[in-house]
């Protein structure tokens, strides 16, 4: 959709704005595809307020406020931000409100995550020329049983860099890829080596 596009330029310019942290000033000048997890973290820890504050831009619409107002006093997932796969640009964040961190995060086979639990991932990407952008925040609900079948009762929002709710069709955008990921209940976990065990 072309208005996302114009949401994500708009991002950037309230991340310019915001915190007083430009986007830029937090390049690593290397490739993403170079970055140790000490490094992807420094870069994080140069955005985070900024990240934070595109997120909590504007109204939320049909996204429930609390959750991305309330996302970083959850539980993290992860112990630095990670890249899946070999050569991913964009790099992860996971965190899992009270109701579900102590089953999330045995990254089970077949968990039994309990209704109400939220998970939200932010993410942002390095380029080939280290140049960091700014990603979405990714969210996850678990609902009540039976509520949507064909999610495995999971609702899947995201959120702009800009704090734009983002207009997306969620079952191709989200659900059909995640159900790849059935035999996890839906669940693609952090890869192994970033994740926080409890
Ligand atoms: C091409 C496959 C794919 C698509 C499309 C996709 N995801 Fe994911 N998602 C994954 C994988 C793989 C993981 C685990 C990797 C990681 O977080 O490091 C994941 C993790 C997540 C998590 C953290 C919880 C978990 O599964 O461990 C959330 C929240 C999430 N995705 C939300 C979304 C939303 C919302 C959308 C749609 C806007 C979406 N995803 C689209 C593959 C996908």
């Amino acid at each position: 959709m072309a208005t996302i596009k114009v949401m994500t330029v708009a991002g950037l310019a309230v991340l310019g704005l915001s915190g007083g942290v430009r986007a830029q000033d937090c390049d690593p000048g290397k490739s993403g595809y170079d970055l140790t997890g000490e490094e992807a973290a420094e870069v994080y820890d140069c955005i985070a307020e900024g990240l934070k504050a595109g997120y909590d831009s504007g109204p939320k619409r049909w996204i429930p406020a609390e959750f991305v107002a309330d996302y970083r006093g959850w539980t993290a997932a992860s112990a630095f931000p990670a890249a899946p796969g070999m050569h991913s640009e964009r790099f992860l964040l996971t965190f899992v409100n009270d109701t579900g961190a102590e089953a999330y995060m045995q990254y089970a086979e077949d968990p039994v995550i309990p209704a109400g639990t939220v998970i939200a991932k932010e993410s942002f990407s390095v380029s080939e020329a280290g140049k960091v952008t700014p990603g979405p925040l990714f969210l996850m609900q678990k609902v009540a049983a039976g509520t949507s079948p064909e999610t495995l009762d999971w609702y899947y929002m995201a959120v702009a860099p800009s704090g734009a709710p983002m207009g997306l069709d969620v079952m191709t955008a989200c659900n059909e890829c995640h159900l790849g990921y059935d035999f996890q209940g839906g669940l693609g976990y952090p890869v192994e080596d970033a994740r926080i065990s409890n």
